[in-house]
């Protein structure tokens, strides 16, 4: 039977990677456009030994509309485009706002136009809980409003959602809370040039002794221990999420909708670093520093209307996903 080709922008990435694999085992065609300006060709290499085929791979930057074009004339037969191609580092968006208007919202509208042109009508977009900036009401639902973005990445985030609103093409937002984790034979990962920004990766540099130490931004906010506290989804969960809403988007006549991909409980920073600790055995060295700019207290998802809509619920355990990132930091 001919496979559905999807097309995966961004797909040699931490989160596109995991899912290029859900999509092969579940009988899809994965397409890669990747420029690999944040992610290593072994991340490729890992995903084709885990399904033991080879993926299709164009390695170019996807805001140039001819390479864009030129990849939907050879690739005639796509039927959707799962689009993570976008910068994601959150301090610098703040230091460099140009860079991530360009490239976030940049590549967005270079893809909707080709999209256009060649009647690709369904599109799963990776947005963001920052899209909520400091929400009001926890857990944190679909219906909260956008409230002001706390950095140039979470605007970026708004605008791309509202230029796919306004566009008409069967669309689904994915907001993501914090990925963590890796596939069980850490195989791919997050292979970010850049220093990390997220919790994890950072306490994994501690551990393995590439930093020092490291700070807690806070303990003064007004949760279970004085920490920040967010909701942790394990890499290989979110990866299924985008299944379930491929599977939707390409069952459906017309659908323009957004689901919270969390697992519903929120966690604090101390939290995390404990159960570090304790389930790999090792000791971490950290400071407790002061509040940084942009930050939200709290924040965790109102996870009900996916579970109830796509059927999907989170199932791999935080346990796995502090494992699995240390492995892979390991490994690296
Ligand atoms: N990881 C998170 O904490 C998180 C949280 C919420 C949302 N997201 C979003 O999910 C998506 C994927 O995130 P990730 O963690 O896998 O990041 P990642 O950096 O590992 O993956 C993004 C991939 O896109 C590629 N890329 C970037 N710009 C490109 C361009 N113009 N053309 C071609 N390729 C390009 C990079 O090389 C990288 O492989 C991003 O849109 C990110 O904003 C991530």
């Amino acid at each position: 039977m001919k496979k559905t080709d999807i097309l995966v922008t961004g797909g040699a990435g931490y989160i596109g990677s995991h899912t290029l694999v859900e999509l092969h085992n579940s009988g899809y065609r994965p397409i890669i456009v990747d420029n690999l300006s944040n992610t290593s060709l072994e991340n490729i290499k890992g995903a084709e030994n885990i399904i033991k085929n080879k993926i299709t791979f164009y390695e170019f930057d996807c805001t140039d509309e001819d390479q864009m074009n030129e990849l939907f004339e050879l690739e005639n037969n796509i039927e959707a485009v799962i689009h993570f191609a976008a910068f994601k580092a959150v301090e610098e968006s703040v230091r460099e706002p140009k860079k991530y208007y360009d490239n976030n919202i940049g590549s967005l509208e270079v893809l909707l136009k080709i999209m256009k042109k060649y009647d690709v009508n369904n599109i799963i977009f990776s947005s963001s809980c920052t899209v909520y900036g400091s929400p009001d009401i926890l857990p944190v639902s679909e219906s909260a409003p956008f409230k002001k973005a706390e950095s140039p990445y979470g605007e970026t985030k708004q605008l791309c959602e509202k230029l796919i609103d306004e566009v008409d093409l069967n669309s689904i937002s994915l907001r993501y809370f914090n990925p963590v984790g890796s596939h069980d034979t850490c195989l791919i990962g997050d292979c970010s040039a850049d220093k990390p920004n997220n919790l994890v990766p950072i306490i994994c540099e501690v551990a393995g002794g590439k930093r020092n130490t490291m700070q807690i931004f806070g303990n003064d906010y007004k949760t279970i221990d004085g920490t920040c506290v967010r909701d942790y989804i394990h890499v290989v969960d979110l990866a299924k999420a985008h299944l379930a809403a491929l599977n939707h988007i390409l069952d459906s006549k017309k659908i323009k909708t957004a689901y919270n991909i969390g697992v519903g409980k929120g966690v604090s920073v101390q939290e995390v670093i404990d159960f570090f600790e304790k389930i790999n055995d090792l000791k971490i060295s950290y400071k407790i520093g002061p509040r940084r700019a942009g930050d939200v207290e709290e924040i965790y998802s109102d996870n009900t209307k996916i579970n109830n809509e796509l059927n999907w619920f989170p199932v791999m355990s935080f346990e796995s996903a502090l494992k699995t990132a240390w492995i892979w930091e390991k490994n690296k």
